[in-house]
């Protein structure tokens, strides 16, 4: 499967002036993923079947393929090989008949982004901190030419590549890595999306700074994060864990967000949605059995998390690098 999709991968940068991100998808750098448990998700990996999907719809559900497309024992042995990804945070996927309900409803969030985004047709995408691809493979059906997505956690970088192994040839790709990682210079592309990251780094300004030098001048950030009420200046430092999180380090409020991107030369501002998130977004399910944000919040009071913090906002901003 990887040797198909490095090699397309190589072509497909060669269009794009990316071509120094070539040694992080290629054989020897996946021989040596450090992190995680990879030679189990490899040996999951190599298992997929070679199934050819006759349709393929990048709606808000993923769908690959029909049921008919398999036989009765490949539809069974293939739920039982897509549930060995457990747990599936990011989707839905319908695959070959099978409907990954994921733990994220993502289809809602994109749609509250969609129409604001400056069209991605014929871009260069980065997505940091793509999770499993959902997003991704959005980004691409969008028209992106190409989308390179940074996973540096292992379980949902082959989750990622569980999906992709049925859309050979297909220009989205989720590299081990983070975005410290990335080479100097930093490559450039055309958008850079970094969706529910910023409140996990431990330097909010340092991922901001870091953003920017990915952008072209003009290109587009897309910066999406949990954001809790207060006046500008104000963010949150959770003592512990925020919403059951332990690596959750800045909270800002979304006046402080709009005043980090300016202090970091951000320019033409605009917040696009900011909602709270609800257990119709974020839920437990057969994909993700395990606790969910009901857990995450007080049982009296949903408006606090359980450590007696403000419930979880989230909000969209794009900005531009001059
Ligand atoms: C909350 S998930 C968000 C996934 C997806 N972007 C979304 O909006 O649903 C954050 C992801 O960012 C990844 N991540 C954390 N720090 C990162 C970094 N420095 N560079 C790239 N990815 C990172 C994590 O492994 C995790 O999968």
């Amino acid at each position: 499967m990887f040797d198909e999709a490095i090699k397309q991968y190589e072509a497909n940068l060669e269009e794009t002036g990316l071509q120094q991100l070539l040694p992080f998808l290629c054989k020897q750098s996946l021989d040596v993923i450090k992190q995680g448990d990879w030679p189990h998700w490899r040996d999951r990996l190599a298992e997929l079947p070679a199934l050819t999907p006759s349709r393929l719809e990048i709606t808000d559900r993923i769908l690959i393929g029909d049921a008919a497309d398999c036989d009765a024992d490949q539809l069974s042995l293939l739920r039982d090989q897509l549930k060995a990804f457990i747990p599936w945070r990011k989707g839905p996927f319908k695959v070959f008949g099978t409907h990954i309900e994921s733990e994220w409803r993502c289809d809602l969030k994109w749609a509250r982004l969609q129409g604001a985004l400056a069209p991605l047709a014929g871009r260069t995408v980065l997505d940091v901190g793509s999770g499993n691809g959902y997003f991704s493979l959005r980004m691409q059906a969008a028209g992106a030419k190409l989308v390179l997505g940074l996973e540096p956690h292992i379980a949902y970088f082959a989750q990622f590549w569980a999906i992709r192994h049925f859309l050979p040839g297909y220009p989205v790709y989720v590299l081990p890595i983070t975005l410290e990682q990335l080479p100097r210079p930093l490559p450039k592309f055309d958008t850079v999306f970094s969706m529910g990251v910023i409140y996990h780094r431990r330097s909010p300004i340092d991922h901001l700074l870091q953003l920017k030098d990915c952008l072209r001048a003009g290109g587009e950030l897309v910066m999406e994060s949990i954001v809790v009420d207060g006046p500008a200046g104000y963010s949150l430092m959770p003592k512990k864990k925020y919403a059951r999180m332990s690596n959750v380090w800045f909270v800002p409020s979304t006046d402080t967000l709009l005043q980090w991107l300016t202090r970091c030369g951000f320019t033409n501002l605009r917040v696009v949605d900011q909602c709270t998130t609800t257990s119709d977004e974020q839920r437990v399910t057969e994909w993700m059995p395990y606790d969910s944000l009901d857990a995450a919040l007080d049982k009296q009071d949903s408006t606090r998390t359980i450590e007696n913090y403000p419930a979880p906002q989230r909000v969209i901003i794009l900005a531009n690098k001059p």
